[in-house]
């Protein structure tokens, strides 16, 4: 039994991160699988649709754990301040540059294709449309890296709980009474 754990991120920072994992994880699946996996028609489109919808609704969440962060996000001390913690912050550093990143590209290249969610409602048309195919190859490689560097940060969470068994994933889950 874990004894009630007040020393962890707090509800809206957990919350925040894990809808964060949820939702980049779908985002990516969508967006590497649709083409290859349907061929074109109602049902592909409609999945797209999911991609731009949770694309924004994905926007909003990036700038509140942004901002929760820099405001009154719970700050932890620091276990070891040697290099594996310069690496963590960098790590984070990189994943926070990349969701921005794809995010931008993401919300630009929706507006150049003028896209149709669900063909209810429909974003005007910006932009000189030649930019679509260079926007949607930076949004999936950047993607594709982020889904590298995400994988790496998850396996040193990992190696925290499991090798060193140290408190460092547990802070990042729901606090348990
Ligand atoms: C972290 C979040 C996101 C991830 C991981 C992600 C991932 C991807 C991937 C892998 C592709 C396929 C790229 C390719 O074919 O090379 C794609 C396409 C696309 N994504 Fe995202 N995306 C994200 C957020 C967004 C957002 C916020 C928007 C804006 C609403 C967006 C709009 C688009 C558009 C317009 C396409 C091209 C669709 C098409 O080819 O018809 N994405 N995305
Ligand atoms: C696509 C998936 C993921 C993304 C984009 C992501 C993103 C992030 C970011 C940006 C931070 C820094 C938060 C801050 O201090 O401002 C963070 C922290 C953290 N993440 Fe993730 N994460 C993902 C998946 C995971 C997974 C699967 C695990 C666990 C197995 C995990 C465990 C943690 C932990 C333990 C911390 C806190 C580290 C510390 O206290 O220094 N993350 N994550």
């Amino acid at each position: 039994m874990m004894e009630r754990d007040t020393s962890g991120y707090g509800r809206i920072t957990v919350g925040l991160h894990w809808l964060t994992a949820a939702l980049v994880i779908v985002l990516w699946l969508i967006g590497e699988f649709v083409e290859d996996l349907l061929a074109k028609g109602p049902l592909r489109s409609a999945i797209w649709s999911v991609h731009f919808g949770l694309g924004f609704l994905f926007t909003a969440v990036l700038v509140a754990l942004l901002v929760w962060r820099q405001t009154k996000g719970r700050k932890l001390p620091v276990g070891d301040p040697g290099p594996l913690h310069r690496l963590a912050k960098t790590t984070h550093a990189a994943l926070y540059v990349l969701l921005t990143v794809i995010v931008g590209l993401g919300i630009a290249n929706a507006f150049v294709r003028g896209v149709s969610l669900f063909g209810v409602v429909s974003l005007p048309q910006l932009g000189d449309k030649a930019l679509r195919r260079p926007l949607t190859h930076w949004h999936g490689l950047m993607a594709n890296l982020l889904m590298v560097v995400a994988l790496f940060h998850t396996t040193a969470a990992l190696m925290h709980h499991y090798l060193w068994q140290d408190s460092v994933l547990r802070r990042m889950l729901p606090a348990r009474s």
